[in-house]
C-alpha cells in the first residue's frame, strides 16, 4: 500500500467516526415508541407528531428518561439515572423561582439541615426529614446524619450530644445521642421511658402506666416537632423509602 493509499484511508475512517459520533437521531416515526431521545441534549427528544418527527423539550431541570418513564410522562429528574452522560448536556439553561434552582427539582434548604424544597413547575413545596434524618443535597433524599457533610449532628441532641432525649408522647421510645447523632431506641420490656430521670424505669410514671405485655401492633411514629408535608408527587415514594430506611435501622 502506498502512503497515500493508506492516507485516504486514514482520511476515510476518521471521517466515518466523526460522522458517527454526530449520530443521526432516529426518526420516531419508525419506531415503535414513536418517540425517541436526542443524541446531543438530554433534556430534548423527539415524537413522531401526524408522521412529522417534532423535537420537544423536557419541563424545567428534567431530562428525558424514555415513554412512560421519570416523574412527568417521558422526563425525570436528571441524577435518577445516568441518563445525562457525557457527551450529552443538558442545554436549557435553568429557570429559577424562590427556592427553586430548576422549574423542577428536589433542593436543599437555605437554612436548615432537615428540610428540602420540592419543586414543581416553579412552586415549592417545604418537606422535613423526619426521625433524625437529614437532608442530603448529592442523593436527594433524607439520609444518616453520617452521610451529610456539614450537617452530621441533629439539632435533637443540641443540648446533651450523648443523653436521652424523649420521642414524643411515647413512653417506650425515645432518642439517644451518641455523639450528636440521635439513634431511636426502646425500653426494655415492662420498663418506660421517665421523660424527668431522661431513664427507662419500672412504672408507672407521671405520664407512663405498666405497659401492656402485648406491644401494640401498630408502632408509633416519630414525632417531628412539625408534621410533615406529604407531597403527593414523587416524595411520597421518598417519603416511603425513608420510613422503610427506619424500620430497617431500628
Ligand atoms: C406552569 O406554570 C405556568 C405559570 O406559572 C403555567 O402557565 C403552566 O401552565 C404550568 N405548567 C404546568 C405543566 O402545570
Amino acid at each position: 500500500m502506498t502512503t497515500k493509499q493508506c492516507r485516504a484511508i486514514l482520511i476515510a475512517l476518521i471521517s466515518s467516526l466523526a460522522f458517527a459520533s454526530c449520530g443521526q437521531v432516529d426518526d420516531p416515526c419508525k419506531t415503535k415508541s414513536r418517540v425517541v431521545a436526542d443524541d446531543k441534549y438530554c433534556d430534548k427528544y423527539w415524537e413522531c407528531d401526524n408522521g412529522q418527527s417534532v423535537q420537544y423539550d423536557c419541563p424545567n431541570g428534567l431530562v428525558f428518561a424514555g415513554k412512560h418513564r421519570g416523574v412527568t410522562d417521558g422526563c425525570d429528574y436528571p441524577w435518577r439515572s445516568n441518563y445525562c452522560e457525557y457527551p450529552k448536556v443538558q442545554i436549557n439553561p435553568p429557570i429559577g423561582t424562590e427556592h427553586c434552582d430548576w422549574l423542577y427539582g428536589i433542593f436543599g434548604h437555605e437554612t436548615s439541615c432537615t428540610r428540602y424544597w420540592t419543586c414543581w413547575n416553579g412552586t415549592a413545596t417545604e418537606q422535613l426529614c423526619i426521625g433524625g434524618l437529614l437532608y442530603n443535597e448529592n442523593a436527594h433524599s433524607c439520609d444518616w446524619p453520617e452521610n451529610v457533610d456539614g450537617c452530621q449532628k441533629h439539632p435533637l441532641c443540641n443540648e446533651d450530644p450523648n443523653g436521652n432525649v424523649p420521642l414524643g408522647k411515647s413512653c417506650n421510645r425515645y432518642w439517644q445521642c451518641q455523639g450528636g447523632y440521635p439513634r431511636l431506641q426502646r425500653c426494655p420490656a415492662m420498663l418506660v421511658f421517665d421523660r424527668r430521670s431522661l431513664r427507662c424505669v419500672v412504672p408507672p410514671t407521671e405520664e407512663c402506666d405498666v405497659p401492656t405485655t402485648t406491644p401494640p401492633p401498630i408502632e408509633e411514629e416519630p414525632q417531628p416537632r412539625h408534621p410533615p408535608h406529604i407531597s403527593k408527587r414523587p416524595n411520597q415514594q421518598e417519603y416511603q423509602e425513608n420510613q422503610a430506611r427506619l424500620k430497617q435501622r431500628n
